[in-house]
């Protein structure tokens, strides 16, 4: 399978006009890159734009959605809206929705439920073992769920990388062995991005800040490809 390289650009950048720019420099710069799928996950605002651009290169995921189908649930985007709207992945549980927004697992479970059925690809995000264990066995077995493991400590929030040793990433990934597909994410960049690959043993990868810049984010892709 061709790993799987998802652009978390959480809450930026600041207008439409830079989304544009940087999605059309990163699809010129992958452009010719065959064996890895690569997905950006812009903010909800930026979706329809940016999925109008052709050709619709790289995919589009967004970065959260609820539950429900519709209702008076204000704020909320429903995964059958994204689909509707042609996204095709879905990141959920980040640990920023954790941590801001008081996500439970429970919250997360029934969003993950709610996204595969309406025809969405998850990248689920976990933070350690014990998350996995949490997220319902059923859940685990669908083909459209892939695991995303991003150590809190490691996510650089914007701020200085602080990467998780590959060593542990390795442990990591190894206690998830039964998972076929995982993506390593916390301050991955041009110069650690083929170690979580080739020495850790994941499958993909997860990029936040690094992504913002469509030179590094083109040369991650490169990196491992
Ligand atoms: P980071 O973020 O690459 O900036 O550490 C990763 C993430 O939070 O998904």
């Amino acid at each position: 399978m061709k790993p799987l390289i998802v652009a978390n650009w959480k809450m930026n950048p600041a207008t439409l006009a830079e989304a544009k720019a940087l999605f059309d420099s990163v699809g010129r710069g992958v452009k010719t890159i065959k064996n890895s799928d690569i997905v950006i996950c812009p903010p909800f605002v930026y979706l329809s734009e940016l999925l109008a651009t052709k050709p619709k290169l790289p995919k589009l995921g967004s970065q959260d959605c609820f539950w429900e189908e519709a209702g008076p649930f204000t704020g909320e985007i429903s995964p059958k809206m994204l689909k509707n709207l042609g996204v095709e992945y879905v990141i959920l549980g980040h640990s920023e929705r954790r941590r801001w927004f008081g996500e439970t697992e429970e919250m997360i479970n029934k969003k993950i439920k709610a996204a595969l059925a309406a025809g969405l690809k998850v990248i689920a995000c976990i933070s350690d073992a014990k998350d996995v264990r949490h997220l319902a066995s059923n859940i685990l077995k669908k083909r459209n769920l892939v695991v995303a493991f991003e150590p809190s400590s490691a996510i650089s929030g914007g701020g200085p990388f602080r990467p998780c040793p590959v060593e542990e990433a390795k442990k990591m990934r190894q206690s998830l062995a039964f998972y076929p597909f995982v993506l390593y994410g916390g301050s991955v960049n041009s110069e650690n991005a083929r170690d979580y690959i080739e020495r850790a043993g994941f499958q993909g990868l997860l990029i936040g800040q690094a992504s913002l810049n469509s030179k590094e984010f083109i040369e991650i892709v490169k990196a491992i490809c």
